[in-house]
């Protein structure tokens, strides 16, 4: 939980640190998100890989596979679902390493559409 609360440091320049946008045309709000709340592997991808909503928002959700490890993105992720009113079933390293190894060759952020499509827990 603390490796978490230290990640979400990175995140909270967009997000904020109460998982409000700091400017809300900036990034998506994270308290209440269907994204953080919903299946863990879909959750997972985001992370990895990045999300675009074309036009929507300024600021841009990257990539963020090579910079952080296993034990700081379950812990940013199991922070999230944690906080901000949200309450999801925490994530562990191991089933951020699986879903690294099956996401984790894509070099591009996921459309919305495909995301959705994802229901999976890891
Ligand atoms: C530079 C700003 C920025 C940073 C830093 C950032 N994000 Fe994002 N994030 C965004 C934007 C913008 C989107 C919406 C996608 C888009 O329009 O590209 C987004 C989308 C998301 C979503 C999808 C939420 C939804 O409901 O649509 C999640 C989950 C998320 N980010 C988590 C994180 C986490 C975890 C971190 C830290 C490791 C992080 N973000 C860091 C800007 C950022």
């Amino acid at each position: 939980m603390d490796t978490g609360k230290q990640t979400f440091m990175l995140c909270a320049a967009c997000h904020g640190t109460e998982g409000k946008a700091v400017v809300p045309n900036m990034a998506p709000n994270l308290a209440g998100s269907a994204y953080v709340n919903g299946p863990s592997e879909r959750l997972a991808m985001i992370v990895l890989n990045g999300i675009q909503y074309p036009g929507q928002y300024l600021g841009q959700m990257i990539s963020w596979k090579a910079q952080l490890s296993d034990e700081q993105i379950a812990g940013v992720l199991t922070y999230i679902r944690s906080n901000f009113g949200n309450s999801a079933p925490a994530i562990t390293p191991d089933k951020i390493k699986a879903a690294r190894e099956k996401h984790g060759a894509r070099n591009t952020p996921y459309p919305r559409a495909e995301l959705d499509q994802v229901t999976a827990n890891l």
